[in-house]
């Protein structure tokens, strides 16, 4: 049966991924109507303590929803809510954070739940990685991006001056748990920005993927809980695997999750972070570009990078350097591609590719021919 329309009990019930890490795997519990439920996961890691919950204001409703649910089974909790958005993962948010998390009295043996996208995982994630050297924490995503790509990992960071993710930590969570309904709530642009980064997993290397994601992109992002929930476990177990092979990004395959990335983020960057271009809209773009460069370089078939831009401006995704709105010279993009905190000996190591799911690492790419791609406009 197509995995998009199946919605009997046994496609639609919770299921468990598990990051294999030795002795700090963890599981991922993926499930509709979790989050109502999320006490049956919780209450056994607050070992009868009060639990820290960091949340955006955004949401604030699941927040209530969570907060029933432990408070149901006897667990007290306390929140705290931050302003949303990029600007949030930021030295002055870590700081409050630490300083709410210290006030509490959380120890190294308390998880404490970061409720929300991206930024909250990041930022929290890096405040539990420094706490007190270190306490544990859980997951719970609420937007597409996080509950496909950053909630896995143990990936944390803020931003500075200088850049984005520049001051990290890997530091795992001892949980995620995902609610595909949170995302009933989250605005049709952030749900298809994390769609660019599900479509990301077939293009690596999964092709049916890539050609399930072409027959049921439309219906996930309408809302279809089928097609939402087979998307997010698929790509969960493809990041599971791939984390698995190379925790730290040390052997190449964890640096398969960048495809687009490197493109995508000068467009991000000369966007200026503010909601112009959002990180999904950057890797849409930037994935498009990837595979158009690898095919001028006659590296990948001209009709793959045509499939890979038509699926994206299907789903009303920017498809190329036009599309993104970002009308830069090529040697300005290619300025704030040499800030990657990829660039190593004085070459950026670049996500191409030989076709639809067979990206791989090349660290031979000309920055002075990449900015020749940029500016005949990325042909
Ligand atoms: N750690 C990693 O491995 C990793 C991977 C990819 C991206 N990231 C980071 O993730 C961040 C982007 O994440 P994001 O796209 O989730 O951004 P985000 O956390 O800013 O969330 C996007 C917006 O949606 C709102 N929101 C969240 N859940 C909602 C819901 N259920 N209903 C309504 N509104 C909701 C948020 O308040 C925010 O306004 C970036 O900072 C990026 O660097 C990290
Ligand atoms: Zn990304």
């Amino acid at each position: 049966m197509n995995p998009a329309t199946d919605t009997t009990d046994a496609a639609l019930g919770p299921r468990t991924v598990t990051v294999e890490l030795g002795d700090r795997s963890y599981p991922i519990v993926i499930g509709n109507g979790l989050l109502a439920r999320t006490a049956d996961h919780l209450a056994p890691l607050a070992r009868g303590r009060t639990m820290a919950i960091v949340t955006d204001e955004h949401v604030e409703a699941h927040l209530a929803t969570l907060r029933g649910s432990l408070a149901a089974a006897g667990v007290t909790t306390e929140a705290l809510v931050l302003p949303a958005g990029e600007a949030t993962k930021s030295w002055a948010m870590l700081e409050r954070v630490s300083d709410w998390l210290l006030r509490l009295g959380v120890e190294r043996g308390d998880h404490v739940v970061a409720l929300g996208g991206g930024v909250m995982g990041d930022l929290v994630g890096f405040a539990c990685a420094i706490l007190k050297r270190g306490c544990g924490f859980v997951q719970i995503p609420t937007t597409l991006l996080a509950q496909v790509d950053s909630s896995v990992g143990g990936k944390t960071a803020i931003n500075t001056a200088a850049g984005k993710n520049l001051i990290g930590a890997f530091h795992q969570p001892a949980l995620v748990l995902i609610d595909p309904g949170v995302l009933d709530t989250l605005p049709l642009r952030e749900l298809r920005a994390g769609y660019a980064e599900v479509v990301k997993y077939g293009l690596i290397d999964d092709p049916d993927f890539f050609t399930w994601c072409e027959a049921n992109g439309p219906a996930l992002l309408a809302g279809d809980p089928a097609a939402r929930l087979y998307a997010i476990t698929h790509a969960v177990a493809a990041k599971a695997r791939i984390v698995a092979a190379d925790e730290h990004e040390t052997n190449g395959t964890r640096a398969l999750l960048n495809l687009g990335h490197t493109f995508g983020h000068a467009l991000e960057a000369e966007a200026g972070f503010n909601g112009r271009l959002i990180h999904g809209e950057g890797v849409a773009a930037g994935i498009c570009l990837a595979y158009r460069y690898s095919a001028g370089r006659g590296l990948c078939p001209p009709a793959a990078a045509e499939r890979v831009a038509a699926h994206f401006r299907t789903v009303g995704l920017p498809d190329g350097l036009a599309a993104s709105g970002i009308t830069a010279s090529g040697a300005r993009l290619v300025d704030h591609m040499r800030h990657d905190k990829k660039m190593a000996a004085g070459t950026l190591p670049f996500l191409l590719t030989h076709g639809i799911g067979a990206t791989y690492l090349d660290r031979t790419v000309n920055l002075a021919d990449v900015e020749r791609f940029l500016d005949t406009g990325g042909h």
